[in-house]
């Protein structure tokens, strides 16, 4: 039996064409039904459905053979003693700071002021800010960081950007790009090992199948 670790939403309906590709299909729909083990068309395959930050968790201990997860929950959270054989090029956005749009983020940071940063990623927002030499005190946050500048919080945020319409829609701003981000395949080491041939097929499915730049 081949484990395929996958959270719900966007990683879950990327993943399908990919799926699609190495001849899988998931055969319930995961926002109809309360399962967290998915059937496919194929006997040997299943999908579980975990939080997007326990993928990796899943892969690493061995839940799951395989697993997609976004490169910014590898960076933050851990990414050893996982092969990691394909950027998917799903689910593709940045990650960015982002601040009020009446809030001078550039003379703030000259002045090195100490800047109130909210976030889910605190790791990522401690080695970028590091690495700049701004000074900066971290609020954990687990969701809706555009809140944070909002409500005087924080003056600053670190979060995910796609289209930009969740900052546009809050009157926040994209002052500064960490970095890109999208999807990573990460597989069990053990797995690949023991399952190697139908673990190979699946990766040389899913990579023909990446979509183009
Ligand atoms: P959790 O439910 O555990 O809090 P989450 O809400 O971050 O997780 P998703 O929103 O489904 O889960 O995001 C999963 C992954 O998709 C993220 O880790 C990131 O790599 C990517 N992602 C997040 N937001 C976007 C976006 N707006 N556009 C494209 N990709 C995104
Ligand atoms: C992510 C991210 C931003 C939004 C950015 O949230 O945290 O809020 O997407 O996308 P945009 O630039 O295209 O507007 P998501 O949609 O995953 O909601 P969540 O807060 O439930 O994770």
């Amino acid at each position: 039996m081949i484990t395929l670790a996958l959270s719900k939403g966007r990683i879950f309906e990327e993943t399908m064409p990919l799926l699609a590709a190495a001849g899988i299909e998931v055969t319930e729909d995961p926002e109809k039904s309360r399962k967290l083990i998915l059937d496919t068309t194929r006997p040997d395959v299943r999908v579980v459905l975990v939080r997007a930050s326990d993928v990796p968790t899943y892969v690493q201990y061995g839940g799951a053979d395989l697993g997609v997860t976004g490169l910014d929950v590898l960076l933050e959270n851990g990414n050893q003693g996982m092969y990691q054989p394909l950027d998917l090029r799903i689910a593709a956005c940045r990650l960015s700071v982002a601040v009020r749009n009446d809030y001078d983020y550039a003379s703030a940071v000259k002045q090195g002021s100490r800047l109130r940063v909210a976030t889910k990623y605190v790791g990522l927002s401690r080695d970028f800010f590091a690495s700049k030499g701004v000074h900066v005190d971290l609020i954990k946050l687990y969701g809706s960081m555009e809140l944070a500048p909002l409500t005087g919080l924080a003056d600053a945020i670190v979060d995910l950007v796609s289209t930009g319409n969740t900052l546009k829609a809050n009157h926040l701003v994209e002052v500064e790009r960490i970095m890109d981000i999208s999807a990573r395949l990460v597989v069990n080491q053990a797995a690949l090992k023991l399952k190697r041939e139908p673990i190979r097929r699946i990766i040389d499915a899913f990579a023909s199948a990446i979509p183009s730049v």
